[in-house]
């Protein structure tokens, strides 16, 4: 049975104290949903040790956001995966579109990032996605296939087995425009398809999750979709019960 999981997303949002007040607020409406979905929440980094220290106890997962292509030494404003590690964290993102367009993330720099985060027992959310433009001239198998040659054909078996990818279209993100679900279980059991030639019948153990405009009332309908294993949300990350609502849509 793969996993399923509701990852948070805050991007560059909130200040401290308002992450940890976000936080608690999830904690204590944990309940609400089967112990079955796996949450976690990737705060900014200035959050991480505070939010660590606010969902102590609970079983609401961290995760970073994004960490340094090297180990340590002279990369002014750079966070080493070790770092993150040490604060508590399980998770990073790597490679989100917004990294991709805005930072210039190659497949190169990603594979040294990746290198970072194992070495550090971390598990990596790889994001993969199309853009419009590819979109429409119906490129976007291709791309994504491509991310994935580039980047997850390089893990080891064991390293594949502890990977998390995110399905992302980025003319979903915060557009309000969401993939339909078939859009999404289509690309998705394409994406497992391109795992499994690398990675055989782990490919099937894989969590898949669907990122881009997710919120309570899409989520059901997506994560009913059989190759959809949760969703890496964004803007609905921000409210504690908009978060949890979205884990309840694997109840439907
Ligand atoms: P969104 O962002 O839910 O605000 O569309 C998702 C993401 O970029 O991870």
């Amino acid at each position: 049975m793969r996993k399923k999981i509701v990852a948070g997303n805050w991007k560059m949002n909130t200040l401290p104290a308002e992450g940890v007040e976000l936080a608690k607020n999830i904690v204590g409406q944990r309940t609400t949903v089967s112990g079955e979905v796996n949450f976690l929440v990737c705060p900014p980094f200035t959050h991480l040790a505070m939010v660590a220290e606010a969902l102590k106890g609970s079983d609401i997962a961290l995760g970073a956001q994004n960490c340094a292509a090297e180990a340590k030494g002279a990369y002014t404003g750079e966070v080493a995966a070790s770092m993150i590690a040490a604060l508590g964290c399980k998770y990073v993102i790597l490679g989100h579109s917004e990294r991709r367009q805005y930072y210039g993330e190659t497949s190169e720099t990603l594979n040294k990032k990746m290198e970072q985060v194992y070495a550090n027992n971390l598990t990596p959310i790889y994001c993969v996605g199309e853009n419009l433009d590819e979109r429409e001239a119906g490129k976007h198998f291709d791309v994504v296939k491509t991310q994935i040659e580039e980047v997850v054909y390089n893990l080891t078996a064991e390293q594949f087995r502890n990977l998390v990818i995110a399905y992302e279209p980025v003319w979903a993100i915060g557009t309000g425009k969401t993939a339909t679900a078939e859009q999404a279980q289509e690309i998705h059991a394409y994406i497992r398809k391109v795992l499994a030639v690398k990675f055989g019948a782990a490919a099937d153990e894989c969590a898949i999750l669907y990122g881009g405009s997710c919120k309570p009332s899409n989520a059901a309908e997506i994560f009913a979709k059989a190759d959809v294993d949760g969703g890496l949300i964004g803007g609905a990350a921000l409210k504690a019960d908009d978060f949890l609502a979205i884990g309840k849509g694997f109840e439907k």
